[in-house]
């Protein structure tokens, strides 16, 4: 059994069909009753636990050999994994597997990376086995504006220089692999797409997929700011998200891992394709 924290976000939703697939029974994590049905609906054994509530994550743990964890980018991040860490080895789990971000590490400049930094060593530290996946930017974030692209045809640019992408489908398969597969303890995953795109690359993309015209209009840090605060962000994390976009100019958010490719043995999925498969999203049928 697979206990999968996180259970309804985006690396862990693709996570729990591609273990499903390699016929693995998991029990899904939720915070959340209105989730349990759909869950359920999926096949899998569900918990409700919150990260703020340690017995409920014993209780979510308990009969699992293997963990999954991964919480949202949170003022309290740390926390909530410190609770999940410890409620897995209080549950007898073997084995955490932890989503965390690329480039964390006790050396690491940026607070987000320090933040990471700080659960990894407790993992590491903790007496179980344990697997990191680091990944960079997530394609999926082109999704909280795919609906202004398919009314608006323009692509907001919050980053001002090359990405290199990554796909959660790929985090997902790669995370599969670290809870199923053989010799995957002490391992570290970096995890990026196949290549660093700049804006007007993803707008020359969604132009051809979508077969209209997508503008790309720059977006200052100043007006990324204020969008984070009305979404409700902490301030904390609003700057540790602009300290981390503000690399993305001075290229070093570019780079491309071929850890996928070398882990899965097979490319690591393309923007393009990511745009195909939710062209919907973005305002065709295509
Ligand atoms: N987005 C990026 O580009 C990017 C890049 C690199 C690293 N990261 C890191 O990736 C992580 C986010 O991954 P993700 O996008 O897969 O996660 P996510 O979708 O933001 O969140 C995962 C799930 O956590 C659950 N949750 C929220 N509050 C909870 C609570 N108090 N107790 C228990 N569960 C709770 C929610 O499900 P329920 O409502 O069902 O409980 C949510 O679906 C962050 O640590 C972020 O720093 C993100």
């Amino acid at each position: 059994m697979i206990v999968i924290f996180g259970a309804t976000g985006t690396i862990a939703t693709p996570l729990i069909e591609a273990l499903q697939a390699k016929g693995e029974e998991i029990r899904a994590v939720t915070s959340n009753p209105a989730n349990t049905e759909g869950l359920r609906a999926k096949g899998c054994d569900v918990a409700i636990a919150d990260f703020t509530d340690p017995a409920s994550l014993v209780q979510a743990c308990n009969g699992a050999d293997k963990a999954f964890l991964v919480t949202p980018a949170d003022v309290d991040m740390r926390q909530w994994k410190a609770n999940a860490i410890e409620a897995a080895k209080k549950a007898g789990v073997r084995h955490v597997v932890m989503s965390t971000g690329l480039g964390a590490s006790p050396k690491a400049g940026l607070v987000l990376g320090q933040w990471h930094s700080h659960s990894q060593e407790l993992l590491k530290a903790s007496g179980m086995e344990w697997t990191l996946v680091q990944p960079t930017y997530f394609m999926q974030n082109l999704l909280w504006q795919a609906e202004n692209i398919a009314a608006n045809n323009v692509y907001m640019d919050d980053l001002g220089g090359a990405v290199s992408w990554v796909d959660a489908r790929d985090i997902a398969d790669v995370a599969a692999l670290a809870l199923t597969g053989e010799g995957q303890n002490e391992k570290a995953y970096g995890l990026t797409g196949p290549e660093g795109l700049s804006g007007e690359q993803i707008a020359a993309l969604l132009s051809e997929v979508t077969g209209r015209k997508i503008a790309v209009q720059a977006v200052t840090p100043e007006q990324s700011r204020a969008g984070m605060a009305a979404a409700g962000m902490a301030p904390v994390v609003v700057d540790a998200m602009l300290e981390l976009t503000a690399l993305a100019p001075k290229g070093y958010l570019g780079a491309v891992d071929p850890t996928i490719e070398n882990v899965l043995g097979r490319p690591a999925r393309s923007f393009e394709q990511f745009i195909r498969d939710h062209a919907t999203a973005f305002g065709t049928a295509s």
